[in-house]
Formats: structure tokens, sequence, C-alpha cells
């Protein structure tokens, strides 16, 4: 039996990560900041037959982020999926101005939490039998990337900065956690039709569904090896420049 943990569970990926693994007979440990208003994932799991366990997390918060530990002890946690982000809209962050505050945070929640999550999870991982540490990352973290204006890349420093940094920690971390047989996904989830994916997304016939990024993730997180550990890529397998 294989047993995940998700973090950004309520909605959009997240929740789509979570009912692909359910479904698919995993055990699913869904975080998320308000479980009480999490009605969609609720329902999900009143549903799954004790699959899906809902914990809080603020993925922000390091007392959060050490309560959630409490709760799982020394649980074995086979796949952590660092999915919970910001993309720091609608503050500021262009090349014109960018507001300070905003911008820590968004590397806060989307670079920072990930790495305290996941070392504070780093004996359950290691108990764990699949010992796949997941980041769900974005090619607007990609530095070697060329953009094309007319897209919101020049409008987003922050969560640009924040995913470059996201993926920073974690290809150390498939350094440093290799000895311990942990694997590390850096994984873009494609462009999807979810609140962070925005209008356009809903516009283009490149998007895709949140159930369809979430079903590739999976293939994609199943597939990793040690020889891929650490590669920034997409589901699909396209490995993009860091
Ligand atoms: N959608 C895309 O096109 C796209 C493209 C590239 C990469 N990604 C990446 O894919 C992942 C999922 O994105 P999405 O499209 O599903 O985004 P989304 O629909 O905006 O959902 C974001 C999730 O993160 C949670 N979250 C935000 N701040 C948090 C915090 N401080 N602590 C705990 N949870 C927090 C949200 O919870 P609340 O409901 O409490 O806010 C929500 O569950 C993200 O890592 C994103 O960067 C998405």
């Amino acid at each position: 039996m294989t047993t995940v943990l998700i973090t950004g569970a309520n909605r959009g990926v997240g929740l789509a990560l979570v009912k692909e693994y359910a479904t698919g007979g995993d055990q699913v440990i869904a975080t998320c900041r308000e479980p009480a208003k999490a009605d969609a994932l609720n329902s999900f799991a009143m549903a799954s037959n004790g699959r899906v366990r809902i914990l809080p997390l603020e993925i922000a918060d390091e007392v959060s982020i050490a309560s959630l530990k409490r709760v799982l002890a020394d649980e074995p946690i086979d796949i952590i999926i660092n999915n919970a982000a910001i993309n720091g809209t609608p503050k500021e962050q262009t090349y014109l101005r960018i507001d300070g505050e905003n911008y820590i945070h968004a590397v806060r929640v989307n670079a920072l939490g990930p790495m305290l999550l996941s070392q504070a999870l780093f004996a359950n991982l290691r108990r764990g039998t699949a010992k796949r540490l997941v980041a769900i990352t974005s090619s607007y973290g990609s530095i070697g990337r060329d953009w094309d204006r007319t897209v919101t890349a020049h409008e987003r420093y922050a969560y640009r900065a924040s995913k470059a940094a996201l993926n920073m920690g974690m290809r150390s971390l498939s350094r440093d956690w290799a000895e311990f047989g942990v694997i590390v996904g850096i994984i873009e989830p494609g462009w999807v039709r979810t609140d962070m994916g925005g209008k356009s997304a809903l516009e283009t016939a490149t998007s895709i569904s949140a159930e369809e990024s979430a079903r590739g993730m999976k293939d994609c997180i199943s597939k990793l090896t040690p020889e891929t550990s650490g590669i920034f890529q997409r589901f699909w397998g396209e490995v993009l420049p860091w």
C-alpha cells in the first residue's frame, strides 16, 4: 500500500492528485490550510472508504509544519508532493515595481515551505518504500528559457524567482538524499485550467484539465529513477533548462 502526502489538496491540481491517487487505491494524506472550508475535498474524502485523511497545513508557517509532523509521528510516507503555491498576483511584481513583502511571501510559500516540510518529514520518507519527494514547479522558474513578453512572465518576478529557488533546493536534496534512497521529482504540470492557470487557460487549446495534469504527473512520478532524480522536467518528460 502506497501512502501519498499532498499539500494544497483542497482545489486545483492538488485536489485532482488526491482523487487520482485515492481512486487508484492509494492512501492519501491531503493537507490544506482550512479543512473545515474544503468542501470538495471533504465530500471526496467521505466517499473514499477511509483512503483520504485530511490534515491542516499552512506551508508558510513553521509552527503548522511542526504540528503536522507531530500528528504524523513516525508514520511511513512513500511520496510527498509539494504542490501548494501562490502566483503572488495581484500585488506588483513587474520590471517597474516589486512589492517587497509580497515577493518575500511568495518565496516563503513556494520555495522555503516545501524545503522545511520535506526536512520535517525526512524520517517518514525514509520509512516509506517508494521514497519519492516531489515538487510541482513551473517553467516560469527556468532561468535559461526566453520569454515572450506578450505572456505574463514579465509580471511575475516573485513567482519566477520562487520557483527557481524551489528548483535549486530540490535539486540539492536530490544529491544529498540520494544515499538514503530518496528520489526527487521536479515536475512542471503543464498549463492547467485552475485558478492559478488563469482566465487565459480557459481560452487556449494548449491548456489541460487538472485531471489530465494529475494523471500525467502520477505517471511521471511512478517512472522516476535514481538516474532521473533531480531533473527539471515537464510531466511528459521534456527536460527544461535550469
Ligand atoms: N495552473 C497552472 O497552469 C500551473 C502551471 C505551472 C505550475 N503550476 C504549479 O502547480 C501547482 C498547483 O497549482 P494550481 O494550478 O492547482 O493552483 P491553485 O488552483 O491556485 O491552487 C493552489 C493551492 O495551493 C494552496 N495554497 C496556497 N498558499 C498556501 C499556503 N500558504 N499554505 C498551504 N496551502 C496553500 C491553495 O490553498 P487555498 O485554497 O487555501 O488558497 C490551493 O490549494 C503549484 O505549485 C503551481 O505553481 C501550475
